[in-house]
């Protein structure tokens, strides 16, 4: 079978060097590679023919240390010329949705869009049009989805480790958009992926910032709350360090150290005791390799990704409404949000 021709769009940390920042992390340094090119490179079933960036430096430093054949520092040029079939979105969001209108408008059959998505939810809808009329399969930049510790606690809730699921926590801290779109994408993942009913969030903004219903910073999330379809709750719990815990009618498993380990416990009798139990051994992978390797199949098979546009769209919207809530005074935000245009962050 022909390999997949990629082109890179954005040769900054996320596209071509963040692994040699993350590469002395205690988890993310065993999951390497992690940038987008990096990961490219450890799929023989992909080719990268081209890489482009408005910095000329940028894009001849990529080429040389990824062997790229050609370079262009004008990404429409790229996609008319090089005609590839994967394009990698990995410049900062405030352009994700104009390029990937343009990607899936110009023949790509499959997009890797990094987080954020976007920064409105009327540019989300754009996305979601483009790539649902051209029959473009899109992956998300949310790779915590796909990392082997968190596929294996879904899997356990799944398979009714912990009873019936109930409430998705994530602790971290950060901006909305920039950090906690990896927060929303997992409460929605390990929900199930469900509609969401509604959100309620606090942030760290203020009323002026607010003017033109337009907020040109990244605000701090302190409080957010999910209530989804399905019953499932999910709360953000503002702190330093990555992780999650999953709570169900029987149980709990937790991670520690973000990832390092899983912390599995059960309800013992009908006393409001548990106990600890051993949970099954996970492998250290690259979230980034299994995200292209679904997108890959996806575009073979004709399936869905697991991180479709449909689903980084809800995602999204779970971070917008939190913003929204907070500009609302700390209403309940019912999705999908009627304040479409809300445009959040300076990117
Ligand atoms: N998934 C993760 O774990 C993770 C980690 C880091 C960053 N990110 C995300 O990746 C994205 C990029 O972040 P970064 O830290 O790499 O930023 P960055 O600034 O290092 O890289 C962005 C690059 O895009 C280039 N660019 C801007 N406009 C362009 C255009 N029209 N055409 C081509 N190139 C263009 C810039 O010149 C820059 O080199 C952000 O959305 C960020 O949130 C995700």
């Amino acid at each position: 079978m022909s390999r997949l021709k990629v082109a890179i769009i954005g040769c900054g940390r996320m596209g071509t060097t963040i692994d040699d920042e993350v590469k002395d992390h205690p988890f993310l340094g065993r999951c390497l590679p992690y940038s987008h090119a990096a990961c490219y490179a450890a799929t023989p079933e992909t080719e990268m023919v081209a890489c482009s960036d408005v910095v000329a430096d940028k894009v001849e430093q990529t080429r040389r240390r990824y062997g790229i054949p050609r370079g262009y520092t004008d990404y429409r040029e790229m996609v008319e010329k090089e005609r590839p079939d994967i394009v990698s979105v990995t410049t900062r969001p405030g352009n994700h949705a104009e390029i990937t209108v343009y990607a899936a408008e110009h023949g790509v059959r499959g997009i890797y869009c990094e987080k954020p998505l976007c920064c409105s939810m009327q540019e989300a809808d754009t996305m979601l049009e483009a790539c649902r009329r051209h029959g473009v399969k899109f992956n998300y930049g949310t790779n915590r989805r796909y990392t082997p510790c968190h596929v294996l606690i879904r899997q356990l809730v799944q398979d009714g480790e912990i009873g019936e699921l109930r409430t998705v926590i994530t602790f971290g801290a950060g901006s909305a958009q920039w950090s906690l779109t990896h927060a929303s994408d997992l409460m929605l993942y390990m929900a199930g992926d469900p509609e969401v009913e509604h959100v309620q969030g606090m942030t760290s903004a203020e009323e002026a910032d607010f003017a033109d219903n337009r907020i040109d910073k990244d605000p701090s999330v302190l409080m957010g709350y999910v209530k989804f379809k399905n019953g499932v709750v999910g709360q953000l719990v503002a702190c330093p360090g990555w992780d999650l815990e999953v709570v169900g009618t029987k149980g709990k498993l937790r991670t520690l150290n973000d990832q390092g380990s899983i912390l599995f416990l059960r309800n013992v009798g009908k006393a409001n005791l548990q106990r600890q139990v051993e949970p099954p051994p996970y492998p250290y992978e690259s979230g980034g390799v299994s995200c292209i390797r679904d997108l890959i199949e996806a575009i073979r098979t004709g399936r869905e990704t697991k991180g479709n546009i449909a689903l980084a769209c809800r995602s999204q919207e779970i971070i917008l409404g939190w913003v929204e809530s907070h500009r609302l005074g700390g209403q309940r935000v019912p999705l999908p949000m009627t304040n479409r245009s809300l445009h959040v962050g300076t990117f």
